[in-house]
């Protein structure tokens, strides 16, 4: 199994999806950038994500607040106090662990959504030495704001973009005069100080968030936790996520978030283990009274059929960008044998991408090189990409750019050949069973259409 993380780090580095940041300085650990296609990738992972909690809905509406907000966002929604991990230190050789992620140690409290520390023998993995009792190590990167770096000047990098949504509540709510249960959506970036990063993308210190809060009346919010466990999960299902592979875990109430009455995490089976891959809490009122309290506005909904004010209870599917990612590219990531050109068989490498979130939706590729067939291929490049995301390459042998298009995922390559000169139809090439049809340029648009 973790011969397959392997393969789909090398390979994402290979094809500059993503790799190691700052790598001409030796990178700088647990953070990647996301290269050509990988930025492809994750813009897609985002329009779905997108598409299905906003655009097709009324009840939902966008925001993107700033990633410094006021510090005292901070101290109210309780991060400062409580969004903290159990770090222990090795006495021999000054390793930092997070004590939870310690073999043997069940999952652990603190910010949530990863269990409670279980006594065990505390011994350091790495040289094994005597580790030091815990301590609460507070995730929230700190910095100034200007230039004086004293405490009046403190600013953090949020830590969840949720934030956002409970402070700017009443305005968004007024402004696009929606009324309960309704939601507001944001994607954006969130910094979290981790001790542990790793397994890739899986864990790091800057992440991207797809978080939506929805506001509903009181009462009904145990029936809506329900309600987006279920659409959650089924949105991972949609995008081609093997229904096996998923499960969802209710967090023991030792391991819920200080913010959290109920959470759900839906968990993918990675390499490493079953892991989050969102989590659904009930939030209760919890943020929008801690913020009315601390800022002494009036953060209250007024219901205009019971005709009183009151505080929403909060709903939160709470999803990582680069985690979905990670589980896409786990899920259709496989290897398999294909017969060549001669007829042998040989090893393809296949990234089953569901269609919306394939980086290239369509590669054309002249059959050579030969600048006979260079005016028809441009022809039917500029007829497809304006619809589609498309890469032209005519380089090495067709097989290869077969293969190479097969393990980024590309659903349908464009073959253009000499018979092309002549009856005016390319042969499109479906990326999982590798059947051929020949189809007339003329229909190519509305073929592809059907497909895409
Ligand atoms: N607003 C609630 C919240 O932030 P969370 O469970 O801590 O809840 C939500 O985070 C999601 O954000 C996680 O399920 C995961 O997908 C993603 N996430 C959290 N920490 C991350 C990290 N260090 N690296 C990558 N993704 C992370």
């Amino acid at each position: 199994m973790a011969d397959l993380m392997e393969a789909i780090t090398s390979l994402a580095k290979r094809r500059g999806l993503a790799f190691p940041s700052s790598e001409v300085y030796g990178g700088i650990r647990s953070a990647w950038d996301y290269g050509p296609l990988g930025v492809e990738l994750r813009r897609n992972v985002k329009g779905a994500w997108w598409r299905t909690m906003v655009q097709l809905r009324d009840d939902v509406v966008g925001l993107e607040a700033a990633i410094i907000m006021s510090p005292r966002v901070w101290q109210a929604s309780g991060h400062v106090q409580s969004f903290t991990d159990p770090l222990v230190e090795c006495k021999q050789c000054r390793r930092r662990f997070r004590e939870d992620h310690l073999p043997g140690m069940a999952p652990a409290s603190g910010h949530g959504g990863e269990g409670t520390i279980e006594a065990g023998e505390r011994r350091c993995p790495e040289c094994g030495g005597e580790l030091s009792e815990p301590r609460r190590f507070n995730l929230m990167f700190k910095t100034n704001m200007g230039s004086v770096e004293d405490e009046a000047h403190v600013a953090y990098l949020r830590p969840e973009t949720a934030q956002g949504m409970f402070v700017d509540f009443v305005t968004v709510q007024q402004t696009s005069r929606k009324k309960l249960p309704f939601g507001i959506a944001q994607i954006g970036k969130s910094f979290r100080n981790e001790i542990t990063p790793g397994n890739f993308i899986f864990r790091t210190r800057e992440f991207e968030q797809m978080e939506m809060e929805y506001f509903v009346e009181p009462g009904s919010d145990e029936e809506w936790h329900e309600y987006w466990v279920n659409a959650r999960f089924q949105w991972y299902v949609d995008l081609g996520i093997r229904k096996e592979k998923l499960r969802v875990r209710p967090h023991e109430k030792d391991e819920l978030s200080h913010y959290s009455k109920a959470t759900s995490d839906i968990e993918y089976e990675f390499p490493f283990g079953w892991s989050e891959l969102e989590g659904i809490a009930n939030r209760t009122d919890y943020d929008l009274r801690a913020h009315a309290e601390a800022s002494g506005e009036d953060l209250t909904y007024f219901d205009q059929e019971r005709e009183e004010r009151y505080f929403p209870f909060v709903i939160e599917p709470a999803a990582g960008v680069d985690r979905a990612l990670l589980a896409f590219l786990v899920d259709a990531y496989g290897v398999e044998g294909a017969p060549s050109a001669s007829g042998d068989l040989e090893k393809r490498t296949l990234l089953a991408l569901h269609k919306d979130l394939a980086p290239v939706k369509v590669a054309v590729l002249p059959l050579s090189r030969n600048e006979q067939l260079a005016p028809t291929a441009r022809e039917v490049f500029d007829l497809v990409k304006p619809l589609w995301m498309c890469d032209f390459d005519d380089a090495g042998s067709i097989g290869r750019r077969y293969r190479r298009q097969d393990e980024v995922g590309t659903p349908l390559c464009v073959t253009v050949d000499f018979d092309t000169l002549e009856d005016r139809r390319v042969t499109v090439r479906d990326r999982d069973s590798m059947r051929q049809d020949r189809v007339p340029i003329a229909g190519l648009v509305d073929y592809l259409k059907e497909r895409l």
